[in-house]
């Protein structure tokens, strides 16, 4: 038998830790929760990605009547930037949420299974790692890669 640890690397910081691109990342990020459609779950997710060209896409969860319709904010924003930049590789991603209270989580969240695997795909186009960055109210995640995120991703078929 053989046994494996896998090891997830992440780094605690604050805001003003952050490069000012990232600090306008996670800004643009905050900024998109107030863009979610949320009427059932009242909680609010808002994402912001950033492309090679420097241009950042927003996106936001975008619920619906018929549960399984809707869309959080990681796949509105991945599947928008892709489809209106293809040529354009992900740097990194910047997640947000507000909770039923309105206010920002005091801790981060991080994203669905379904949004790992989508946002793996991107990872994988761009060839390098997306930097992920999960934004609570006074506390930033920052994870290295979407792949850290799921280790033992499926891949390749
Ligand atoms: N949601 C996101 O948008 N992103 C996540 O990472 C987790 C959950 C959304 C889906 C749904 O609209 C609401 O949050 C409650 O689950």
């Amino acid at each position: 038998m053989r046994t494996f640890d896998i090891v997830t690397p992440l780094k605690a910081v604050k805001f003003d830790e952050l490069s000012i691109q990232e600090q306008n990342l996670v800004e643009i990020a905050r900024d998109a929760t107030y863009r979610s459609y949320a009427p059932y779950s009242h909680f609010r997710v808002g994402a912001a990605i950033l492309l090679e060209n420097g241009e950042i896409v927003p996106g936001s969860n975008q619920e619906n009547v018929a549960f399984p319709s809707g869309t959080c904010a990681e796949r509105t924003a991945c599947f928008f930037a892709h489809s209106q930049y293809p040529d354009q590789a992900f740097k990194a991603i910047a997640i947000a949420a507000r909770g039923v209270d309105e206010l920002p989580l005091a801790s981060p969240i991080a994203p669905c299974g379904a949004c790992r695997q989508s946002l793996l795909e991107y990872e994988m186009l761009a060839g390098h790692d997306v930097k992920v960055l999960l934004v609570g109210r006074d506390e930033i995640f920052i994870l290295p890669s979407v792949k850290s995120l799921l280790p033992l991703a499926f891949t390749e078929f």
